[in-house]
């Protein structure tokens, strides 16, 4: 059959997150820090990598499930030779209304035009600090902010039908001090500035609770700028929560992960650059769809029914599990919940499967 498919929770899929690359040419601790992937660490060879070819088979596989929207994510996605060949492809998917990328920024100043005749529908670049010691400790030393600047305007450029929205992962005690020169700074530029909760992905940066700056928190920070006021969502289950400024300047969104999770809303799925399908961001394990496609040889109708078969049998609400914070009582309800030594099982790197 091909109607849209339910999980156990009754959501549907629509949005398919791809990674089309493992490496990045940051090394944020909080994502991939130095330690763990130091310059001679063995990435993907190219062969392990899904193919084009098997990326847009697998989106296409997606569509008649209910998949509308597409973002290609990495590591770094503009480290992928011919990135745009594949957005023509991807973009060109009857029943794909929206393909987003998102990017650290510092390939952008040269590959926006491209990207944009490519069919790219609108691109969120990764900025976490203005201050550049600031920016070099959220990097882990790499690329620049006149790199990502330049990126973000090349974008601004460019006109992307979809615009562009920039990201900033806030860390307590990092990069706090940035938020309200980072709103100061775009408020006044067509850009959707967007402030995310640092979330306990991956395994690998040391998560703890008091390093989150909560989304309370940050919009007190923002509200010596001018007050705010809400908006309404742009769709139904966006992640980010929208404000304005009350003069009317610079939307700000809001990405409450931690403290007000979405799970409930949640109809994204993962693909890892080397074909491996997640239903959670927080998932220990994925189906190996690489092997499915290059030794099963399945039709395309096989295919929409593996992935159906797949998404139906999944259950994930795993910022929802992990303890809520209360917002009234500014406390978490389940304290052990988000500690390190409590969530052991293995669980999928943040640059492997693209956030
Ligand atoms: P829009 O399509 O523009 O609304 O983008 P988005 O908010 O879906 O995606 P984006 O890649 O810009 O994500 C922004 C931040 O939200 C990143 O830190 C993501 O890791 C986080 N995020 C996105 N989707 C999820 C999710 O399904 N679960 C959790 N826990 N975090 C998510
Ligand atoms: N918590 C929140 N956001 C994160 N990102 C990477 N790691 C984390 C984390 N631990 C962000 C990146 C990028 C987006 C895809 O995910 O900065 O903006
Ligand atoms: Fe940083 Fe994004 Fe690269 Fe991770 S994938 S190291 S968050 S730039
Ligand atoms: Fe979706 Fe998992 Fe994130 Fe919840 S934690 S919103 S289920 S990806």
């Amino acid at each position: 059959t091909v109607a849209p498919v339910r999980d156990r929770r009754g959501r549907p899929l629509r949005d398919l997150r791809i990674s089309v690359m493992d490496r990045c040419n940051f090394r944020c601790p909080y994502c991939m820090p130095e330690s763990t992937f130091p310059e001679d660490f063995r990435f993907l060879p190219p062969a392990e990598r899904l193919s084009f070819d098997e990326i847009v088979r697998l989106a296409r596989a997606a569509i008649p499930l209910g998949v509308t929207k597409l973002r290609l994510t990495g590591g770094e996605p503009l480290l992928r030779p011919q990135l745009p060949e594949l957005v023509a492809r991807l973009a060109a998917l009857p029943g794909i209304e929206d393909v987003a990328l998102t990017t650290n920024g510092v390939l952008l100043d040269r590959q926006a035009q491209a990207l944009r005749a490519a069919g790219l529908h609108r691109v969120t670049v990764s900025i976490d600090a203005l201050d550049p010691k600031v920016f070099a400790r959220m990097s882990g030393n790499r690329g620049s902010v006149a790199a990502v600047l330049a990126g973000i305007e090349a974008a601004r450029q460019a006109g992307f039908p979809g615009g562009v929205k920039l990201n900033a992962v806030v860390q307590r005690g990092v990069n706090d001090s940035e938020i309200v020169s980072l709103a100061r700074h775009f408020r006044f530029q067509d850009v959707v500035l967007r402030f995310v909760e640092y979330m306990d992905v991956g395994t690998r940066n040391g998560w703890e609770r008091s390093d989150v700056m909560t989304a309370r928190e940050i919009r007190e920070r923002l509200s010596e700028i001018a007050p705010l006021v809400s908006l309404p969502p742009t769709y139904p289950g966006e992640v980010a929560r929208r404000y304005r400024f009350a003069d009317g300047s610079g939307e700000i969104g809001l990405i409450a992960s931690v403290t007000a999770p979405f799970c409930g809303g949640c109809t994204r799925a993962r693909l890892s650059s080397d074909g491996r399908f997640y239903t959670c961001l927080f998932a220990s394990q994925g189906a190996d769809l690489r092997y499915f496609l290059r030794h099963e040889n399945p039709s395309d109708s096989q295919l929409t029914a593996h992935l159906r078969s797949i998404w139906e049998r999944r259950n994930d609400r795993y910022s929802e599990e992990r303890g809520q914070f209360s917002g009234e009582t500014r406390q978490w309800e389940r304290p052990e919940a988000g500690k390190r030594g409590g969530s052991r099982q293995p669980r999928v790197e943040m640059n492997y499967i693209g956030g």
